[in-house]
């Protein structure tokens, strides 16, 4: 049977243009001009879909959902909004509003975007309770359980924000596994770790034969992830010329491989993490505007661990798991006061050490190696990231050598032994390091 939609739009020629485009591809279509008739049109049929804009005479499309997450929790809803109207959707998106569609939008974009919608299943409006995974009581983690759980119940495109080891890459795998839309591949790359000349190849794909050293067909990230979920770590690391390129396939779905006669369509939802402050990087112009209000269908934002002090001894016992004797109050004490410019990811490593030394004792202070507390992370919180960490107080009598040989070492433990990402916190490049590495013996 086909699948019923009704259509919410003041303006003639735009439900016109959907409603034809849509009975081709032989859906049931209704139209109406305003929240109130469709409110009644609903009452009378059953539907399938509602797709609305949101400004309209009456009741606007805000309202219109409202009343219908109210009534028909699971029906699915579209909004449609005029370019400027970010504001609006992220507004709808938190009313519940599955995706939105950017008027005019190409029939390929239109068929399918509601062919995704009529794929979710009803059972979405039940909700992942706790998302926990992400451990924390305080209310600034709340929050981003919260759009968490937004981010999985629709599909928007989503850009996380949070210094480094804050749980960006936890957040968006999360989002990934609760999914409404669900299953799909999740296809994670690091934009930092990619050399600018390959980013064609790697995103797009390509024909073997098409350059020198194209030995056989490659798919690219692009249709690796069509289906599922394309998630971009260290986006500030693109250069916007790629950006631009990026932002094309987000409006058409396109994607022509490198070499290829033709292009193919894909559906990728996109993720996008960032350890700067978006703001900062459109002043710059190291991040494109109109990227950004794309990918920001949802924002979140993750807060440092020294903004959310109070989750520290949950987030401890976490770490230590079950077993062993937990912590000795001095210890919670010390945890608690220390600085931690890797935030959670940090306090996972200390706490892990703590009780491999502490074996089936209580966890106390001298099994803490807080040794990095003379590093903090600037305060400005937004704007960071390994490479903004400063030193202050160094300990007396060290010499420069054993303070550089120490900074190394930790940057590679910051990065999980990663050398590109540590060279870039050390704001060197990758062959100092090497030689340096070779130098302090760390090779
Ligand atoms: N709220 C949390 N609860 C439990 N574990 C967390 C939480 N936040 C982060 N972690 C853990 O901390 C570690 C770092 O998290 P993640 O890799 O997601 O950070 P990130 O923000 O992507 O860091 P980077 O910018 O350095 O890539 C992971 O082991 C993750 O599981
Ligand atoms: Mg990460």
């Amino acid at each position: 049977m086909a699948s019923k939609i009704l259509i919410v739009d003041d303006e003639p020629s735009a439900s016109e243009y959907l409603r034809l485009l849509l009975e081709q591809e032989k859906f049931e279509v209704r139209t109406t001009g305003n929240g109130v008739e469709a409110l009644i049109a609903l009452e009378t049929n059953p539907f399938d879909l509602v797709i609305s804009d949101i400004r309209m005479p009456q009741m606007d499309g805000l309202e219109l959902l409202d009343h219908l997450k109210q009534r028909w929790p699971d029906l699915p809803v579209i909004v449609l909004t005029a370019n400027e109207g970010i504001e609006d959707v992220v507004q709808a998106i938190h009313l519940g509003a599955l995706n939105y569609l950017v008027k005019p939008s190409s029939p390929a974009v239109v068929s399918e975007a509601v062919k995704k919608a009529l794929r979710v299943r009803p059972s979405r409006g039940v909700e992942p309770p706790l998302v926990s995974e992400l451990v924390g009581e305080s209310p600034a983690i709340v929050d981003v359980r919260h759009r968490v759980v937004m981010a999985a119940r629709s599909d928007v495109h989503v850009i996380i924000t949070g210094d480094t080891g804050t749980g960006k890459e936890l957040v968006s795998r999360a989002i990934h596994s609760y999914s409404a839309v669900g299953g799909g591949p999740f296809v994670a790359h690091n934009c930092a770790l990619s050399p600018p000349e390959l980013f064609e190849s790697e995103f797009f794909g390509h024909r073997r034969g098409s350059f020198t050293g194209a030995e056989r067909d490659h798919s690219g990230l692009l249709r690796q992830a069509d289906g599922g979920v394309l998630f971009l770590d260290e986006l500030e690391t693109m250069l916007p010329a790629h950006q631009a390129k990026l932002l094309r396939v987000i409006d058409d779905g396109e994607v022509r491989p490198v070499g290829a006669e033709q292009s193919q369509r894909v559906s990728v939802r996109f993720l996008a993490a960032t350890n700067r402050d978006p703001a900062i990087m459109m002043q710059e112009r190291t991040l494109r505007e109109d990227l950004y209000y794309r990918l920001r269908g949802i924002e979140i934002r993750l807060p440092t661990l020294s903004q959310r002090l109070d989750d520290i001894p949950l987030l401890a016992h976490h770490f230590a798991g079950t077993g062993g004797g937990g912590f000795t109050p001095d210890a919670i004490e010390a945890l608690m006061g220390a600085e931690w410019a890797g935030n959670v990811r940090q306090l996972r490593n200390v706490v892990q050490g703590a009780k491999a030394a502490a074996g089936d004792g209580k966890i106390g202070v001298g099994h803490l190696s807080l040794q990095s507390a003379g590093w903090v992370s600037r305060s400005d919180g937004g704007e960071s990231g390994a490479s903004s960490s400063g030193f202050q107080g160094a300990p007396r009598g060290v010499t420069l050598r054993a303070l550089e040989r120490w900074a190394i070492q930790k940057a590679l433990e910051d990065c999980e032994g990663n050398r590109t990402r540590a060279a870039k916190s050390l704001d060197i490049d990758r062959s100092t390091l090497r030689r340096k590495l070779v130098e302090f013996g760390l090779d």
